[in-house]
């Protein structure tokens, strides 16, 4: 659809004819009424998410980003436009079924984790299933279990939130958003907390998920990190102003090779 590097400002997506849509936003807007102030945080926002892509959405401060991803995360709704996902219509969605989609569909990853304080990491995990009356509770445990090993932490199973580092904790929050198999993982400055070596070990891991067919949006407001991104969008006050496919991604794995050693 489009060559490297070229900037667009709608839809289709840049990896288009590779996977299903995931994701279909059209002419997105949310206004917020402060006072008798209206603040306009999304001003027509467009694109298509397809399955396998890792997208990150960057911007400065008070571009959007957050308003955009807590859309996107059912944990919001739109002032007005539209929202497919994964098939359905979310922008109209009841509050009840809203929860239901993001519980099923959607994986968070915050930036300060939002653990369960004094909480086992599998009993973290084990959360978003608790919802799903289909998992008998041994399967609650051997899913939350698989999922703490794909993040490496076969040995933190039973650590407390409080008895882990930020690193940690950043991977048992991203177990716990792997744990429902979503169709989509949504990360709001999953780094944002974490020393440079700590962040580029988050970061491997994200290029790991997606090496193993994740579909991932992953929101910064640091510049860097789109080098490590399949494509890369940016918003500037609420808008799209670049689109672009990164056809050769870094490897934040060699990144975090190279650093220094002693800050851990
Ligand atoms: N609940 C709210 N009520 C009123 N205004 C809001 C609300 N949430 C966000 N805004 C405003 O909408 C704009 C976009 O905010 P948003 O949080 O999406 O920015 P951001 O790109 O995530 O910024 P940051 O990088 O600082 O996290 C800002 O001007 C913000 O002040
Ligand atoms: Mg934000």
């Amino acid at each position: 659809m489009s060559d490297k590097n070229t900037t667009i400002t709608a839809s289709p997506g840049p990896d288009a004819g590779k996977g299903k849509v995931i994701i279909s936003i059209r002419d997105m807007r949310r206004n917020f009424t402060v006072g008798d102030e209206t603040v306009k945080a999304l001003r027509g926002v467009s694109f298509d998410i397809r399955e396998g892509e890792f997208v990150t959405i960057m911007g400065k401060s008070g571009s959007g980003k957050s308003t955009l991803l807590n859309i996107l995360g059912c944990l919001d709704t739109p002032t007005s436009g539209d929202y497919d996902l994964d098939g359905d219509s979310v922008a109209h969605m009841s509050k009840n079924r809203r929860a239901v989609t993001r519980n099923r569909k959607i994986g968070f990853v915050f930036q300060n984790y939002n653990l369960l304080p004094k909480t086992t990491s599998l009993e973290n995990v084990e959360l978003p299933l608790l919802y799903n009356p289909s998992v008998s509770a041994s399967e609650r445990r051997e899913k939350a279990r698989k999922a703490l090993v794909a993040v490496g932490l076969e040995n933190r199973i039973n650590h407390r939130s409080n008895q882990m580092s930020g690193g940690q904790q950043q991977r048992v929050a991203i177990a716990r958003a792997l744990v429902n198999d979503p169709v989509i993982i949504l990360a709001d400055e999953a780094t944002g907390n974490l020393d440079t070596r700590t962040s580029f070990s988050i970061l491997t891991l994200f290029q790991e998920l997606h090496s193993r067919g994740r579909t991932i949006i992953f929101v910064t407001h640091n510049p860097e990190l789109a080098a490590y991104s399949s494509r890369n969008i940016v918003l500037r006050d609420g808008k799209i102003v670049s689109d672009t496919v990164n056809e050769h991604p870094l490897s934040a794995k060699e990144a975090y090779d190279n650093l220094p050693k002693d800050n851990d």
